[in-house]
């Protein structure tokens, strides 16, 4: 996995997931983020690092931040940006992955950033660009399957660093249905790779992957025991299209015990923050009163996550 999403200098060439790559990397994305921010949040209108490049947006499941976000990074880069649209493509009709990516290659792309259902889709489209010599063209993850989802885990600790500035003095809390979540994965190894002390996932059996204690985290099943203490609440949403089953009672059930209300935040420190990457089920993993709450950041991870994205794609494509 290092090999493809390094090259020979151990510079980025496409990003498909966390784990392995080291910490020097993950920093640098966050410190290239960091002046991003103000082009993020338009003081700056638009940097010419990606002018000429095309970047294919390639979304075969839905998005509305992530899909977004990557198309507002790559046009404030200057890059053409081409959303190609999934139930009007040739996919519908049958065409291969591999068959529409070539199609897309004929076309001079530099990037693709891909979302597909099934884990492992970006990595078969770096293969295969590697295998045809193709490898001038970056991958980019933006979530595949139950596996990985790198952008939306740096920008969550980007949004950490802001507020907490050093990860190495945090006990950070993952909460809710970890077995099905590529995002709860791409978190984990982020935290323990930037050496985060404490890791906890807080979670039923059920939504639980097996020997999830080899990925470095400490697990509870109690909301009041794992929430003790904690400087950031990381909240996941259910991920009810990846089920298969009934792994819960119900939504009401789930709530009574894990969804996060203010009397359970309240275990937390004072200044903890809340996160959720979105979209929320409201009343199910999360009470409004703490969405809309004063400990709440889960806007400005968005708006983070323009940054973030601006990094990283420079790093790959930039000139
Ligand atoms: N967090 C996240 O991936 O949200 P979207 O599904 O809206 O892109």
């Amino acid at each position: 996995m290092r090999n493809l999403q390094l090259n020979s200098h151990g510079e980025l060439q496409h990003l498909l997931t966390i784990e392995g790559l080291p910490r020097t990397m993950l920093t640098a994305i966050l410190d290239n983020a960091a002046p991003f921010t103000e082009v993020a949040e338009r003081e700056v209108k638009k940097l010419p690092l990606l002018r000429g490049k095309s970047v294919f947006n390639l979304f075969f499941e839905n998005s509305t931040r992530t899909r977004t976000t990557f198309e507002i990074a790559a046009k404030r880069l200057s890059a053409d940006v081409i959303n190609l649209n999934i139930n009007t493509s040739s996919a519908s009709k049958g065409e291969t992955l591999l068959d529409t990516i070539d199609n897309l290659a004929a076309m001079q792309a530099d990037m693709f950033v891909v979302r597909h259902q099934s884990s492992g889709a970006p990595f078969l489209i770096a293969e295969h660009l590697a295998a045809t010599g193709l490898d001038h063209i970056h991958v980019v993850n933006a979530g595949d399957g139950s596996h990985a989802h790198p952008t939306q885990a740096l920008l969550d600790m980007y949004t950490i660093r802001h507020y907490k500035r050093d990860f190495t003095q945090l006990t950070v809390a993952v909460i809710g249905d970890i077995l099905h979540s590529r995002v709860a994965r791409s978190q984990i190894h982020a935290l323990t790779t930037l050496g985060v002390p404490e890791v906890r996932v807080i979670a039923p059996k059920t939504l639980l992957p097996a020997s999830v204690e080899r990925l470095g985290v400490r697990v509870f099943h109690d909301m009041h025991e794992g929430l003790r203490g904690v400087d950031v609440v990381m909240m996941l949403r259910l991920q009810n299209e990846r089920m298969n089953g009934a792994l819960l009672p119900s939504p009401q059930e789930f709530f009574k015990s894990y969804g996060l209300t203010p009397e359970k935040l309240a275990q937390a420190k004072p200044d903890a923050i809340v996160m959720h990457p979105g979209p929320m089920n409201r009343g199910v993993e999360i009470d409004s009163a703490v969405a809309d709450g004063t400990h709440s950041v889960i806007l400005p991870q968005v708006t983070f996550g323009i940054a973030v994205r601006m990094a990283v794609m420079s790093m790959l494509a930039g000139a």
